[in-house]
């Protein structure tokens, strides 16, 4: 383990680097036991420091064996440097030198997925964040940016290609079968954004021409028999390189473009310079393999990462406190770019939704931090909900603060003024107060301060005065290490409806919606010339990540569901009312009493089944339920079993009363077409699909033979899959057989296919019907790998995470299986561990039964020898 006990660290103690690396050459001879490293590194002073004296170099590295230490050809004995588990300290004598260090490492046998590791025939690496310190000895951290050179040797026959960054410079045949290629990146780049990968490859290859007419070559490499998978991401590639030149001015500057997939991958996907590494389950697709989510996802991460090679590679962070300054403006844009792609309302409400029933959560538990962090123990932690989703809305307040064509000069600025450069938040705030004359010191906030805000907002209509005022108040809940909170400046976007539900002009200038800033503790509006009183629209667009209270009626809630101009709006009244009325059936299952279903829900929903000037994706996204994990957090002590109840009571009680309806949009709707993953088929799919989920809710067949025959006739995997879920979840009890022999069928047809397979999984996992047996007697499945990532976030991430009744057992089997698992992972894989036990951490929301089973596996787990991830996540819940 560890030198001592993990320690945090902190942004206020951050201090340049003694020395930079201006190059660094690597040679990988990778053997069938170890890998010889090879580092040849130039180093000088820096000399914006001051030194007395010539400072100790530190460099840092962690799980292998040094074998030899030279400074500027001298061969440095024992004597001469220090050696721990975690550094290598040498004396330079010059202000400029070069090292050699040799140095053995492990690929085969490590489990941890980060450093260079092996994946089925293959070798791969992972260096962020700090992975590159289980390569060799070096500066790891990201304002140390060198150009690299990398040549890596290896059988011939068993490892034919042989990847790293940047541009093939030299190919050789060696003695015994053994080949080397050598590779330049020629642009500086800190070692996070280092990457190889050797394996027995296939590629396809395609070309970009970019706007300055240079021709560069596309390749996504893959095992053998994923050939046939690639399309989807090689559209999505290019789709996004013409994006970033259209809409940011941002063009590729390599000449060539690589991406490779692997099974074993702890997250979704890695922006390495030139040679993006992904996951195999978010490049690959075919119509028949993955489902219309699978191609989105895949479009989204394939933008994702390579929009990083301007906002984080050539651009990249001073710390990793800055994290979001990548990530946050990253996600911004890939949004924007699936926006743009798809249906930006759809987009929006899908991003939404996510935030507040994930992030929200994390943001009001005990691991809350601000999107720039100010300590960590261990940053792997730190690729959250919060960093991601809550950055990029924070990004996305700003674009609507400085506008679309501020938000370009902005970015303009920023690219140009700090291009090779490792920078932060605080850099790129400034770019956009410079480019655009504002003042962002009090949004700077956002950027410091966990939790989130609340928006309390009344209203009072003056008729005589024909004035309506608006109230706003502010706040914000504390979160651990910040009792109180500073104000923050929240753009609050809305409008005012007339009893019409026409929009109503807001000034003199007739506007109809516009942006309110807040910036007090309590501010008040006015609006004059109002005659008659209006229906407030708040928050449009969902204009800053806050939770916004508002006291509307039901029937507001149906009128603005129906009138508001702004379409998210109309959405998440939807859900307002839907989570109202939940809330109160929530409170009779408590009490034991009759459960009855408002027919305001069933008149709203009927209407917009009924609606055909909607989208399809829209209706299907209005018919929703909230989330078991969104309700959630509407309780003050959770009680999942009565939201359950509650909101399967809602679920069936309007398939029963809109069945007629459900029926005939999804007839509609069931035509048979080739597959395109495209927004309309799309939305027509999750539309058909949807009223299918309402339909297998009824006690009686219509639902359960509409699944059966879809499953059955499906031509793609979207339907299939539907289907197959459908039947899982089916109420009627003539499902439970079809759905066995589907299960069954399907397992056999996909036996080979892994991505497919982990949907399986996840399919039975998520199921409310499964208990933790089920989990069990699925882990011993041939298909099932207890040290794949994918295979443990399909099997036991789904039901922690989604299948709430079932894992919250009141028996707190659940709660032990889950640590025992944790405990396992964290041996072996301390990321997957630290991402897997999260579901436990929010023990203080529940019951005090409930609280007292998880309070008291989380101590055991404490019991255990743990990595830093698991140290820090477990002694921070617990506290
Ligand atoms: N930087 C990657 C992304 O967001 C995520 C990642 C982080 C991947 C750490 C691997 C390890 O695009
Ligand atoms: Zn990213």
């Amino acid at each position: 383990m560890k030198d001592a006990q993990p320690r945090a660290i902190y942004l206020k103690d951050y201090q340049q680097p003694d020395y930079w690396i201006e190059t660094t050459h690597l040679v990988f001879d990778l053997g069938d036991e170890s890998t010889r490293v090879t580092s040849t590194l130039k180093f000088h002073l820096n000399t914006s420091k001051k030194h007395d004296q010539l400072p100790p170099l530190e460099l840092v590295g962690t799980d292998m064996e040094l074998i030899s230490v030279a400074i500027d050809g001298q061969v440095q004995t024992k004597e001469q440097y220090q050696i721990s588990k975690e550094r290598l300290i040498l004396q330079p004598v010059f202000e400029q030198f070069e090292t050699v260090i040799v140095n053995d490492i492990k690929p085969q046998e490590n489990t941890s997925l980060e450093g260079l590791y092996s994946s089925s025939s293959m070798f791969c690496t992972q260096c962020e964040a700090e992975g590159f310190r289980k390569i060799t000895y070096y500066l790891d951290r990201p304002d140390v940016m060198s150009v690299f050179t990398t040549t890596v040797i290896a059988d011939k026959e068993r490892f034919p290609v042989l990847l790293s960054n940047g541009n093939a410079i030299e190919r050789k045949d060696l003695d015994n079968g053994r080949h080397l290629v050598t590779w330049n990146d020629p642009f500086k780049k800190p070692a996070y954004l280092f990457a190889l990968v050797a394996g027995k490859l296939e590629f396809v290859e395609d070309t970009f021409t970019t706007m300055s007419g240079r021709e560069v070559t596309l390749r996504i490499f893959v095992e053998p028999h994923n050939i046939t998978k690639c399309d989807h991401a090689m559209v999505s590639l290019k789709k996004s390189m013409r994006w970033d030149e259209e809409v940011y001015g941002r063009e590729y500057d390599l000449d060539i473009f690589m991406i490779v997939a692997v099974d074993d991958f702890n997250m979704g996907a890695m922006e390495n310079k030139g040679l993006n590494i992904f996951n195999s389950s978010c490049v690959l697709a075919r119509p028949d393999t993955a489902t219309d989510a699978t191609f989105q996802r895949i479009e989204a991460i394939v933008a994702h990462e390579y929009f990083h090679n301007w906002s984080g590679n050539r651009v990249t962070c001073r710390d990793w406190f800055q994290l979001s300054l990548k990530e946050g403006f990253t996600v911004f844009r890939d949004a924007e770019f699936s926006a743009d792609m798809n249906s930006r309302t759809v987009k929006r409400v899908e991003d939404v939704n996510l935030l507040r029933s994930h992030q929200f959560v994390e943001d009001a538990g005990p691991m809350a931090h601000p999107i720039r962090p100010d300590s960590f123990i261990e940053i792997n932690n730190f690729y959250t909900l919060t960093v991601y989703e809550k950055g990029a809305e924070v990004v996305r307040m700003i674009h609507n603060i400085v506008g679309k064509e501020g938000f370009r000069k902005g970015t303009d600025l920023y690219f140009e003024r700090h291009d090779g450069q490792a920078v932060t938040c605080d850099d790129f705030v400034k770019a956009m107060e410079d480019a655009n004359g504002v003042d962002l010191t009090l949004f700077r906030n956002w950027y410091s301060q966990a939790g989130t805000p609340v928006l309390d907002v009344t209203d009072e209509y003056d008729e005589d005065a024909q004035e309506y005022r608006l109230t706003v108040k502010q706040s914000c809940p504390a979160t651990p290490g910040q009792e109180t909170k500073k104000l923050f400046h929240i753009p609050l976007e809305m409008g005012l409806l007339d009893g019409e539900g026409e929009p109503m002009p807001l000034d003199k200038s007739g506007l109809t919606t516009k942006v309110l800033d807040i910036k007090q503790p309590e501010e008040t509006f006015v609006f004059t010339g109002v005659d008659e009183r209006p229906l407030p629209s708040l928050l449009r667009g969902f204009s800053a990540p806050v939770h916004l209270n508002y006291d509307y009626s039901r029937e507001d809630l149906v009128f603005l569901m129906s009138y508001d101009e702004d379409g998210f709006n109309r959405w998440d009244s939807c859900q307002r009312l839907a989570i109202d009325i939940i809330m109160e059936l929530v409170g009779k299952v408590q009490k034991g009493e009759e459960l009855v279903l408002d027919s305001s829900l069933i008149e709203a929903f009927g209407k917009v089944l009924a609606d055909d000037s909607l989208d399809k994706a829209m209706v299907a996204e209005l018919l929703h339920l909230p989330s078991e994990t969104y309700l959630a957090e509407q309780m003050e002590v959770i009680d999942i079993d009565a939201i359950h109840q509650a909101r399967q009571f809602v679920k069936q009680s309007l398939a029963a009363a809109l069945k007629d309806q459900l029926v005939a949009v999804y007839n509609e709707l069931n035509i048979d077409k080739p597959y395109k993953p495209e927004a309309d088929d799309i939305a027509e799919r999750t539309l058909k699909n949807t009223c299918l989920g309402y339909l297998v809710e009824l006690d009686e067949e219509t639902g359960v033979q509409l699944a059966q025959a879809q499953y059955a006739g499906a031509g793609n995997m979207t339907d299939s899959m539907a289907a197959m879920s459908c039947l899982a979840s089916a109420e009627h009890a003539s499902s439970r057989p079809l759905a066995e022999k589907a299960l069954q069928e399907f397992a056999d047809k996909w036996a080979e296919d892994t991505n497919v397979i982990d949907m399986w999984f996840s399919t039975q996992a998520a199921c409310h019907h499964n208990g933790l047996e089920k989990v069990k007697e699925l882990m011993q499945h041939k298909a099932f790998d207890k040290k794949n990532p994918n295979k443990m976030r399909s099997l036991v991430g789904a039901f922690c995470g989604r299948n709430l009744v079932n894992f919250h057992d009141k028996s707190g089997s659940g709660y032990e299986f889950l640590a025992d698992e944790v405990i396992r992972i964290d041996a072996l894989n301390p990321q997957l561990a630290a991402r897997l036990i999260n579901p436990l951490t929010r023990w203080k929301r529940y019951d005090e039964e409930r609280r007292e089973l998880m309070q008291k596996v989380l101590k055991r787990i404490q019991q255990h020898e743990l990595s830093s991830d698991i140290f820090e996540v477990v002694s921070k819940s617990l506290a």
